[in-house]
């Protein structure tokens, strides 16, 4: 039997760029690459996503959100993150797939172990969940059990009642040092990686050089080492209020436009033109 070069993992194709790993993370860190994440929920998109060069793919707990039409993640449920992170995972070759545990899925060990064992059954690489706390103890817990975990702190949309809003969170000095606070004790559990959603630039880029795991921010600035954006809101296609932080990258090219165009040449009778019919 003989073997392609390619089935050797040892064997690396000079520029084809390396599988996105869990132990692979520290080293974009070590030498300041960035990390693009983006949001993904189904296979077209994740294929797409993986295409354009996205180191990791979130299927995140906004898929309530930006899918569902909801007002929050809150309904959001362990099966329909398994679903969807079935998709993803089909389409991820060199992505890292990164997924979400929904809300109260992780509030004590035994559901965190049942929800870690069907996501990660799904093709989940890495699980994130939200909050330090009592939190810190899941996360060692799963780590414990070599279950990827990334932390995620600042705005935590799980707990959007108790913060009483989607709002900037760590103004004040007693904050920002209990963000750090946070931040240590997640790195300290054993989190591969860190969120921070939501928390002014110079607190992050603080939490950031104090740490030597990952953060990436969403609404965190520019001194962190990578981002993460909502796909919908990155292609100009949400619809709930924009914050502050999301820019439009799909401005010139607005997909929602094409859907206007496609509306507009069928009720003019210009599609589909004799190009795109059978003779
Ligand atoms: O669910 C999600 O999309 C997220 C990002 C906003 C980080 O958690």
């Amino acid at each position: 039997m003989s073997y392609g070069a390619s089935s050797d993992p040892s064997i690396a194709s000079e520029n084809k760029p390396s599988k996105v790993t869990v132990p692979s993370l520290r080293a974009f860190k070590l030498r300041g690459e960035k990390i693009a994440m983006m949001t993904g929920y189904d296979y077209t998109f994740a294929s797409l996503l993986e295409r354009s060069g996205v180191d990791i793919i979130l299927v995140g707990d906004s898929l309530g959100m930006v899918l569902q039409g909801e007002s929050s993640t809150l309904g959001v449920t362990l099966e329909q993150m398994a679903y969807h992170a079935k998709a993803v995972a089909r389409a991820s070759k060199r992505a890292l797939v990164l997924v979400d545990m929904p809300a109260l899925s992780y509030a004590t060990l035994d559901r965190a172990l049942h929800g870690a064992q069907m996501l990660l059954g799904a093709g989940a690489q890495m699980l994130k969940l939200e909050g330090a706390g009592v939190m810190v103890d899941i996360i060692d817990q799963l780590n414990a059990r070599d279950v990827p975990v990334c932390g995620h702190i600042g705005l935590t949309p799980q707990s959007l009642h108790k913060l009483g809003g989607f709002k900037v969170q760590a103004r004040d000095t007693k904050a920002a040092q209990k963000l750090l606070d946070d931040a240590r004790a997640i790195e300290d559990a054993g989190a591969e990686m860190l969120v921070l959603e939501c928390v002014p630039a110079s607190i992050a880029a603080r939490v950031s050089e104090a740490l030597s795991i990952p953060c990436i921010g969403i609404g965190a600035g520019a001194h962190v080492d990578g981002q993460v954006l909502v796909l919908h809101d990155a292609l100009g296609l949400g619809t709930h209020r924009r914050p502050k932080f999301v820019k439009n990258f799909a401005e010139d090219q607005n997909p929602a436009k094409a859907i206007e165009r496609y509306v507009s040449e069928v009720k003019a009778g210009l599609f589909p033109s004799p190009e795109y019919q059978y003779e």
